[in-house]
């Protein structure tokens, strides 16, 4: 059936874990369980799904009699394409995505049925790529990856300072940095599981390995070459910001989809095109000691995480799949991000991503709302693929998310 005259316009898959449950949440909230949306929550287990319906409707004090229930489950490919058969979009919180998400893009680049995802996982991304691209672009399937905090301030952020330096002086940021300023939240167990997963596979793989460390792994397959080298693990210091900098834990995956955005955008931000993310750690002896002590961290978190034994430790401690942060610590988060763009002239603009939530799961599930919502309902330029936030959404998240607390703005 056609995309537009399907019985839902969208189905939250995986509703009755942590992140699905807050974007159900959030749609709720912003429209109703019977109001102008229709849409549905999905899962494997009805009970635990109608168990939730319960609970949002005691939190949110709003009725969700009229929310439909659907069953799908990633063992059960017929059950997928149904699921996927009946709505416009199918918007996924099931991960990790290379253990349960094959099945469910095969189905919506089959059938014509956008998607939406939080994955950061880019060796999946990778080969999901290479197996629908062509079925997706046959049937009209629009397929977004990365609708979270990984990537969206990252992707839309280096997509409006792009439209922000043509529009004020009619020339591309050749370069584009973001420097994290601060952050507030914490990991949930689907999370952990999905970085210990991806870990696994690039520990026997050297493909995930390469999927993982190269800078342009996610460009098309001739385009995999650029001026950028990967990120490093060492404290540096930053002239332009005049602060010493620490790795960001998130630039691997960041940084590869802004670089294929700019590839699907048929390089509308130049072949030069440099971008790189690093955390700002201050500036003098204080500034330089803390961004070698986060530096020393992040390393020995991965080299812990990547044993066996220190990882049976630390898994005990860590939460479980279904658990996250607070909705104390969700509210109370946030993030704040700073961007510099620089054209080929000269031109400098600075610009500041903000979020009024905490990034994994407060903002990340109002972000995939957002994006879901624009899938289903706003006129888009693309046609059928697998794409970023922002080739297929960047002036139509632009629009939204600012109403729901993440903001783009211009400092000069
Ligand atoms: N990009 C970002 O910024 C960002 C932020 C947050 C999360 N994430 C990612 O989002 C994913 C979900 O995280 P989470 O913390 O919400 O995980 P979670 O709480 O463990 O939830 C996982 C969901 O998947 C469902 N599921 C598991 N196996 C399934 C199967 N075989 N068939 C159908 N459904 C199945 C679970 O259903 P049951 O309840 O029945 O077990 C549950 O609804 C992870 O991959 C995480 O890395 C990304």
């Amino acid at each position: 059936m056609p995309e537009q005259e399907r019985e839902f316009e969208i189905v939250v898959w995986g509703a009755s874990g942590f992140t699905g449950r807050l974007t159900a949440e959030y749609l709720l909230a912003e429209h109703g369980a019977s109001g102008g949306l229709r849409w549905a929550i999905a899962g494997r287990n009805r009970e635990k799904l109608e168990a939730l319906k319960d609970e949002l409707a005691q939190e949110t004090g709003s009725s969700t009699d009229a929310l439909p229930i659907l069953i799908g489950d990633s063992d059960d490919e017929a059950s997928l394409v149904a699921m996927a058969g009946r709505s416009r979009v199918i918007c996924s919180t099931v991960g990790p995505y290379a253990k349960y998400g094959s099945g469910l893009i095969k189905a919506c680049a089959e059938s014509g049925t956008a998607y939406c995802d939080l994955t950061g996982e880019v060796h999946w991304m990778q080969r999901m790529i290479e197996a629908h691209q062509d079925a997706a672009v046959a049937s009209g399937a629009r397929i977004v990856f990365n609708c979270g905090f990984d990537c969206i301030p990252s992707d839309i952020g280096a997509y409006f300072m792009q439209r922000e330096m043509k529009r004020l002086h009619g020339e591309a940021c050749s370069q584009i940095q973001l420097r994290v300023k601060g952050f507030s939240g914490g990991a949930s167990g689907g999370t952990i599981a999905s970085m210990l997963a991806m870990m696994d596979e690039a520990a026997v793989d050297p493909g995930v390995r390469r999927a993982m460390s190269e800078p342009y792994s996610l460009n098309p397959k001739d385009q995999q070459t650029g001026p950028d080298s990967a990120e490093g693990m060492a404290p540096s210091y930053d002239a332009d910001f005049g602060e010493w900098t620490a790795p960001f834990v998130m630039a691997g995956i960041n940084t590869k989809v802004v670089r294929r955005s700019n590839a699907l955008l048929e390089y509308a931000y130049g072949k030069t095109f440099r971008y790189d993310e690093a955390v700002l750690m201050g500036s003098g002896v204080g500034g330089f000691a803390k961004a070698a002590a986060t530096s020393v961290g992040s390393a020995a978190t991965l080299g812990a995480m990547a044993l066996g034994p220190l990882r049976r430790v630390a898994a005990g401690r860590l939460p479980q799949p279904g658990q996250g942060p607070s909705k104390e610590k969700r509210e109370a988060g946030y993030f704040d991000l700073a961007l510099r763009g620089v054209s080929d002239s000269g031109r400098v603009l600075h610009g500041r991503v903000r979020g009024d939530r905490d990034p994994g799961y407060g903002a990340t599930s109002k972000m995939l709302g957002e994006s879901a919502l624009c899938l289903a309902r706003d006129p888009l330029a693309v046609e059928g693929g697998l794409w970023t936030p922002a080739s297929a959404l960047g002036e139509a998240l632009l629009a939204r998310l600012p109403q729901a607390g993440v903001s783009f703005e211009l400092e000069d």
